[in-house]
């Protein structure tokens, strides 16, 4: 059954059809989907949804889906990882890893192109698109190829070799271009206009965008039906920290979960941190930025939802962070260091984040805290590829192993016995 209602300016409050549109008429507000709350009423329960499919689909009738026939490779229900190494370095007393570099292309976009590919073939597109920072690029062509669609794909042409192979294996029609994500950005909204196609991020990324409440209520039903004290996330756009929050607070309006408690916690990278800098002035406008961070996923100047994702921060009682690019690498080691997850930029971000909140007393350290790490770090090994420890080089003998392991440990080779 789906409880869709209908799209919603969120300045105006003005009401559309659930259309291929992001924008109101009126004011130009961004739309947002609506639904039908009271509907849900005891058919939306912890029964109805753990019965469901371990992937986001278990959310289905909190998705802007309408039929059942969904273009699904199987994006979310990822791990919950409890962090106690990771704590103890850090000072705290419970944390916990959302460990979303498991997605089928790994990293959370899946959640969100999964509902938007499933929406834009039920409005009859044929061909999806996107403006991309990387990862949003593997997971619309992986989700076009899975529905038979054509795919277009926008990247700045300076990304990470992960990500543009990882999205090229899929046979999209794949554009590398000269310029930030801000103007490919630019470009889309103007390809948007031309052609029909679906732009996950643009034309339906209403649709979209709710795909990532599906953090949200993962990490609320993985710790037992109840919401973190905070919730540390890295920002681009400012989307996915606002749908968190908002899949918290639907999960409490149905019901599921008896309070949330959670301060949302924002971090970025220093050299892209338009929506950091604007928290720290005490101020909802964001001011443009050009980007100049290795966190390339993270990299949007002028982010769509940073006032919103501002007024999260405000009304959660939440605060916000920035790190530098060597803290970005330092955090991408720490995390695989003690806890065994390999993360990209992105999640550097979110642990040299969390360590700096914590740092400022913005953490509390007796809390609950979810660290969100977003995207696999197979897709940005170019951060850290001069800062692991070469293997040790040998020719296959034992002599040769036992005088490359004591020349490492500094040591003279042990005699052989
Ligand atoms: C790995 C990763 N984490 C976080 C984000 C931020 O997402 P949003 O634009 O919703 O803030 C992105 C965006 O591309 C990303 O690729
Ligand atoms: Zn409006």
């Amino acid at each position: 059954m789906a409880f869709v209602t209908a799209l919603k300016c969120r300045e105006c409050g003005r009401q559309y059809p659930l259309d291929p549109i992001h924008a109101c008429e009126w004011c130009f507000g961004p739309l947002e989907v609506s639904y039908d709350y009271e509907g849900m009423n005891g058919v939306v329960t912890r029964t109805s949804i753990e019965r469901g499919p371990r992937s986001i689909w278990r959310y289905k009738d909190l998705l802007p889906v309408l039929t059942d026939n969904v273009v699904d490779i199987n994006a979310g229900f990822t791990p919950l990882l409890r962090a106690d190494r990771l704590a103890k370095t850090l000072g705290l007393k419970e944390l916990y890893i959302k460990n979303d570099c498991v997605n089928p292309t790994y990293s959370f976009k899946d959640r969100v192109v999964a509902v938007a590919s499933s929406r834009a073939r039920e409005l009859g597109f044929d061909v999806l698109a996107c403006a991309s920072t990387g990862n949003l690029a593997g997971s619309v062509a992986a989700h076009a190829a899975r529905a038979g669609m054509e795919a277009y794909i926008f990247i700045p042409a300076d990304l990470e070799q992960g990500k543009i192979i990882g999205a090229a294996i899929y046979g999209p029609t794949l554009v590398a271009v000269e310029g930030s994500y801000d103007q490919v950005n630019r470009l889309c909204s103007e390809l948007a206009d031309r052609y029909r196609w679906a732009f996950v991020n643009i034309n339906v990324r209403p649709y979209y965008a709710e795909g990532s409440k599906t953090l949200g209520y993962e990490v609320a039903e993985q710790l037992g039906w109840r919401a973190p004290d905070y919730a540390v996330v890295p920002l681009a756009s400012g989307s996915m920290f606002t749908k968190i929050w908002k899949g918290l607070n639907e999960f409490h309006q149905l019901g599921l979960i008896d309070s949330v408690p959670t301060h949302m916690m924002a971090t970025q990278a220093l050299g892209c941190s338009p929506i950091v800098t604007a928290y720290a002035a005490g101020t909802l406008n964001v001011k443009p930025v050009k980007p100049n961070t290795i966190a390339k996923s993270l990299a949007i100047g002028n982010p769509a939802d940073g006032y919103y994702a501002l007024k999260a921060i405000q009304e959660s009682n939440g605060a916000a962070a920035a790190v530098t690019d060597d803290e970005v690498v330092e955090g991408m080691m720490l995390l695989a260091e003690t806890e065994g997850v390999f993360a990209e930029t992105a999640g550097g971000v979110t642990v040299a984040g969390l360590r700096r909140l914590i740092q400022a007393g913005a953490v509390d350290p007796n809390g609950l805290t979810v660290a969100f790490i977003t995207g696999n770090g197979l897709k940005t090994q170019e951060a850290v590829a001069d800062k692991v420890t070469a293997p040790l080089h040998i020719r296959p003998t034992l002599a040769d192993f036992e005088a490359a392991i004591a020349a490492r440990r500094g040591l003279s080779a042990p005699a052989l016995v």
